[in-house]
């Protein structure tokens, strides 16, 4: 804990002292030392009461660890576009994003629900000032306004709710609500107006317009915290509450609006011509997977959830990452734009092609376990679920093939002179694709 706490503290003053020339290489190579140490001090914390304050367990700790492992990661993805600006900028930047970082951290490790209320909504605070700060076109102060003013009014329910628990129970300890099950199961629109915070950040289809615009408007850093990590906090709350706040499967209606969101946004992707509004659709689509396989509150459904999560949090920055790589050197997210930049770059399109067939659940990458486990522990629901969802994934391989041959097309004469992928890209899209494949052999680290 005090380890924990001095190597997150000096990442902060090393960047606020680091002279100006050493600034980014000390500080990606710092950052990655404190994210291995973290995840060495995670991995060993398994299912333990660490103090009074954090508590982790099967749960968390896959979560925490994918924190931890994209961190130096959206350091090294912003530099390029950084390093042009002042240097007390620079600093200013990076503070925010390791302050970002935190919040997450101690979101997903806290031991009271209320903490995990506070950190839930503090992690908002840097984001807006990220995307507001440094985003990238005019539209960014709308983009960061959406993002605030949904969180924050669909949070109310959530602290009313956590109030009146205190109030019969005396406490919010997590590990003591693990332990002891509720056993009334919730109504449908309880459960929603309650999980409303939740289901907003994940995002729910109906409740997802702030995303693309946050997406679109982010710098590179931004999309990747907010795919990789901030929509899970959503989800690790859904979770969370399960246990206690079982939802009735009966008479819901709500199902409805989540299976449509597993398989409209699929078909949404297929208009899109942004490119970053593409990736962020199909986010909305797999987060839908994952709230379903979370109401569904089996043990292999949430190993579903919890698998598909993880591997969506890791392949979906990877999609961000080789846009924005693309973005820098054609200053284009247009697709049609786009055309036949792949075989310009041979080598980046091996890079598009390995997270677009893991996006898409391939197998044997741990998109399709997770797929999987989920599809298994639907069938049992309904048949036309089961069905519609099967749709869903046709329309997710017709995306993917649509944005590889969009952009495989013959290269047109604007694209014909663009400075070579540097190493530092590759390096980049070499520690996103690394984590992924080792699933491949041990998928028992991530399931609960
Ligand atoms: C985050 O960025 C804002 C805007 O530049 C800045 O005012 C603030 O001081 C930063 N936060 C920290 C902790 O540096």
């Amino acid at each position: 804990m005090l380890m924990l706490t001095i190597t997150w503290l000096s990442m902060i003053t090393m960047v606020a002292l680091l002279p100006k020339k050493m600034l980014w290489p000390l500080s990606i190579s710092m950052a990655l030392i404190v994210s291995m140490f973290s995840i060495t001090w995670f991995y060993q914390q398994n299912a333990q009461l660490s103090s009074n304050w954090l508590y982790t367990d099967g749960l968390s700790n896959p979560l925490l660890i994918l924190t931890c492992w994209l961190y130096p990661l959206t350091l090294l993805a912003s530099q390029s576009k950084m390093i042009k600006q002042p240097t007390p900028h620079q600093r200013v930047y990076m503070i925010n994003l390791t302050i970002l970082q935190i919040f997450t951290l101690l979101a997903f490790a806290s031991s009271t629900l209320i903490m995990f209320f506070i950190m839930f909504e503090a992690s908002l605070i840097p984001t807006v000032i990220i995307i507001t700060n440094w985003g990238a076109q005019e539209r960014r102060t709308q983009a960061g306004s959406y993002l605030l003013f949904y969180s924050m009014i669909a949070s109310a329910p959530l602290i009313t709710y956590l109030l009146f628990l205190y109030d019969n129970m005396h406490h919010l300890s997590l590990q003591m609500m693990t332990s002891s099950p509720q056993q009334t199961q919730f109504t449908a629109l309880l459960w929603t107006t309650i999980n409303l915070a939740f289901l907003v950040k994940m995002p729910m289809y109906g409740l997802h317009l702030w995303l693309p615009k946050a997406h679109v408007e982010a710098p590179i850093a931004g999309s990747m915290i907010l795919a990789g990590t901030l929509l899970k906090l959503g989800g690790y709350g859904i979770l969370r509450l399960a246990n206690f706040l079982p939802m009735c499967l009966c008479s819901s209606k709500i199902l409805y609006i989540i299976i449509a969101g597993i398989l409209v946004p699929t078909m949404l992707c297929l208009r899109q011509t942004d490119l970053k509004s593409l990736i962020a659709m199909s986010s909305v689509s797999h987060m839908n997977v994952v709230i379903l396989a979370s109401i569904i509150n089996t043990p292999t459904s949430t190993s579903a959830a919890l698998m598909l999560m993880i591997t969506h949090g890791l392949t979906s920055s990877a999609l961000f990452c080789l846009t924005n790589t693309m973005y820098e050197r054609t200053h284009t997210r247009t697709m049609a734009l786009l055309r036949g930049s792949l075989l310009i770059f041979q080598l980046l399109a091996l890079w598009w092609l390995l997270p677009l067939m893991f996006n898409m659940a391939l197998p044997p990458s741990p998109n399709s376990i997770g797929e999987m486990l989920f599809m298994t522990s639907v069938l049992p629901l309904s048949h036309y679920t089961f069905i519609i969802i099967s749709l869903g994934m046709i329309t997710t391989a017709a995306y993917t093939l649509y944005i590889m041959l969009s952009t495989r097309d013959l290269p047109q004469n604007h694209l014909k002179t663009l400075p070579p992928i540097q190493i530092r890209e590759h390096l980049l899209l070499a520690l996103h694709a690394l984590p992924l494949l080792l699933i491949i052999p041990n998928p028992e680290l991530i399931l609960p």
